[in-house]
């Protein structure tokens, strides 16, 4: 492939994910196969401001695939929102030889990379990493199904005391303002209910369904809650307020947090960090800009990022429904 960008440099910003590092392989790798110098750029644009810059090679990502966190460090920047701070990030870039990035990050990182675009006409190509799975253009994003597989396994822990003490337990668990994770987790656990931002189920209907739940025989209860959840109680309010009205029920409290975002990735976050990676260092190459790499229908594509942060992923209302029925 001929192309006038001959070294590329890769960055990790905002909240890490579960598959980050086996992205920040890919790109290196992908660079060395096409003879492309790669520099890896440490705590995201906070890091390029500063010239924390290394030179990757091949087999500078050995045995990361499989690791959790970021190599690279991430960091949330607030110098680069102003226009110093981007021009220092651009002279480093600029010193370093660096022709275009990768970056690897979610909505705010795709944002910052729009203006830096904007002002200095850089290349830049993301890739979508958070475990929310809230970005548009990609039915998954790096970290969603290992996220989804911490909180499965979690639940399935819970349910031994649930079920020996009979008992409902409330877990919360994150996802920003997006219900992905308390969704798919939530199905994937065999939860009685379950609450989303995106649909408000009130404070009636949940009584109303755990009042059922007691009367159909079920003796012990899991209610998964996303932590953007509008039932307008906190989930420590919820349970006061659902032992006040069904005097039946012993509740307790887990707040999940950021053990969800921790751990070795999953299979399908590897093969997807792989295969994003390959195609945000191929994209550069072909003199695409100003894209985020993502799967749709399981294939690889490219989404403006204007697209890709002005509106979020939907939720499946298919699974909803599954959700009600599953409920009986
Ligand atoms: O975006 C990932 C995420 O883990 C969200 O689910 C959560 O709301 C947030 O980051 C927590 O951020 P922090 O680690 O800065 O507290």
């Amino acid at each position: 492939m001929s192309s006038s960008i001959k070294k590329i440099g890769v960055l990790t910003s905002g909240g890490d994910s579960p598959g980050m590092n086996a992205a920040i392989r890919s790109v290196v790798r992908t660079c060395a196969f096409y003879n492309i110098e790669c520099l890896g750029i440490y705590r995201g644009f906070q890091g390029m401001i500063e010239g924390d810059f290394k030179e990757m090679g091949p087999r500078s990502v050995n045995n990361i695939i499989n690791k959790g966190g970021t190599i690279l460090k991430s960091a949330r920047s607030k110098e680069f929102m102003t226009v110093e701070g981007r021009k220092k990030a651009y002279e480093h870039l600029k010193n370093a030889g660096i022709d275009a990035l990768v970056v690897i990050g979610g909505d705010g990182t795709f944002t910052g990379s729009m203006v830096f675009n904007s002002e200095f006409n850089f290349p830049v190509i993301g890739i979508p990493g958070t475990i929310d799975n809230d970005i548009f253009g990609t039915s998954h994003t790096l970290g969603f199904d290992t996220a989804l597989n911490t909180v499965v396994d979690c639940i399935d822990k819970i349910r031994d005391t649930a079920s020996s003490h009979n008992r409902l337990f409330l877990v919360e668990v994150m996802g920003r303002d997006a219900g992905h994770i308390a969704l798919n987790a939530g199905i994937g656990a065999g939860a009685e209910e379950i609450l989303i931002p995106e649909e408000n189920l009130g404070l009636e209907r949940l009584l109303e369904s755990l009042k059922r739940s007691k009367t159909s025989g079920k003796s012990s209860s899991i209610v998964v809650i996303a932590e953007g959840d509008k039932i307008g109680k906190n989930v420590f309010e919820l349970k006061d307020y659902i032992e006040e009205n069904l005097t039946e029920y012993d509740v307790r409290v887990s707040v999940l947090g950021h053990v969800q975002r921790g751990g070795s990735p999953s299979c399908f976050d590897r093969v997807l960090a792989s295969r994003l990676g390959v195609k945000a260092v191929e994209a550069l190459l072909e003199g695409k800009s100003n894209f985020m790499v993502g799967l749709l229908n399981d294939e690889v594509s490219l989404t403006p990022f204007e697209q890709a942060v002005k509106s979020h992923s939907e939720i499946d209302l298919e699974l909803l429904r599954v959700s009600d029925i599953m409920s009986t």
